[in-house]
């Protein structure tokens, strides 16, 4: 098989950090996770990428709201770019800022760095690994934040893409992009400094497992980020949504806070704790013009907005980190 030049660094980068078990898997998971039958978009994802102009780089920017890339660009390559990065959209986790074309996501996915990064064990020299990373806005922020090297794991082809975008304006600093899902990660590995979970584990059908995997990817002493869905409630509150939570698809277990500690606790880690606990506002997750669908204002009950439309709580969201043992 050969290997796209695009892989190149992510292969050099296993070598480096000694994740050998895991190299020899990743021909097979990257053709499958960018393979062309399953996912029909893909080719023109592709293309938009090749296509994207070589530009002065002037600066890169990873410790900013927005992440950020000041290129020397003309009328022409600025309305090259914008027609490309659109064909790449919905843009849901960012923002993003390339010379003078700012992306403006659904997320902004910066307050949700700005409420865990006062909390973590200081990230310079640390290998990281970001499980559902999406298109890897917060693993450029960890690069900025000093981490020495950044694994983002995410399923989806698209975010993939977007990644390979942003990484084709930074350059390598240290982030590289895995197009698979946390069960394709070699059991046991006990690798990664600190390992964030982050928007995932209500998406997981086996919570506790998740939970499992997690501690499975760390070393000892490593540390564990997790942000998800909460509810109120003390150590035995857990909604198990129907089939559908604020719209969204494939929900299934919104714990208490409590409850997540108690989960943590059962399954290894010490010292768990709540750094941040807060309502989801609608400025932090909206419709714009890089992701035009609906987004949470059409989630909620419009007569009561502390409630979904399916009449469940709100969402609410916690971040807890705990370390391994
Ligand atoms: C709600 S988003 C969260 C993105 C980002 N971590 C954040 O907090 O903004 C959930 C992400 O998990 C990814 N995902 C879905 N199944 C997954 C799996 N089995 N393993 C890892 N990631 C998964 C999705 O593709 C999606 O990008």
């Amino acid at each position: 098989m050969s290997i796209d030049d695009r892989h190149l660094p992510l292969y050099h980068a296993f070598l480096e950090q000694g994740l050998e078990s895991w190299l020899a898997r990743l021909p097979e998971q990257l053709a499958r996770g960018l393979d062309r039958q399953r996912f029909g978009d893909l080719p023109a994802w592709e293309r938009a990428v090749k296509r994207l102009p070589t530009l002065e780089r002037q600066g890169v920017h990873l410790t900013q709201d927005t992440v950020s890339v000041d290129v020397v660009m003309d009328d022409a390559s600025r309305r090259q770019c914008d027609n490309l990065l659109k064909i790449l959209a919905p843009w849901r986790k960012g923002p993003y800022r390339i010379g003078e074309i700012t992306i403006d996501t659904e997320w902004r996915s910066d307050w949700k760095w700005q409420r865990l990064a006062p909390h973590l064990s200081d990230l310079r020299g640390r290998r990281v690994l970001d499980v559902g990373g999406g298109n890897g806005y917060h693993g450029w922020r960890m690069a900025g934040a000093g981490a020495d090297f950044v694994l983002v794991i995410d399923p989806s082809p698209r975010f993939y893409w977007q990644f390979h975008a942003m990484r084709h304006f930074i350059g390598d600093a240290g982030v590289h992009f895995l197009p698979v899902g946390i069960e394709e990660v070699p059991p046991g590995l006990a690798a990664f400094d600190t390992v964030f979970s982050m928007g995932v584990l209500y998406h997981r059908r086996s919570p506790i497992d998740h939970l499992r995997e997690l501690y499975d990817t760390l070393r000892p002493g490593g540390e564990l980020v997790l942000e998800t869905l909460v509810v109120e409630g003390d150590e035995h509150q857990v909604l198990v949504p129907g089939e559908r939570y604020a719209q969204m698809p494939n929900v299934w277990f919104l714990p208490s806070s409590s409850a997540l500690i108690h989960w943590l606790s059962r399954v290894g880690f010490q010292n768990a704790r709540v750094v941040d606990e807060a309502d989801t506002l609608l400025e932090e997750q909206r419709a714009t013009e890089w992701m035009t669908f609906q987004s949470l204002a059409d989630f909620l009950d419009p007569e009561d907005t502390s409630r979904t439309v399916e009449g469940y709580p709100a969402p609410r969201r916690a971040v807890i980190i705990a370390q391994k043992p």
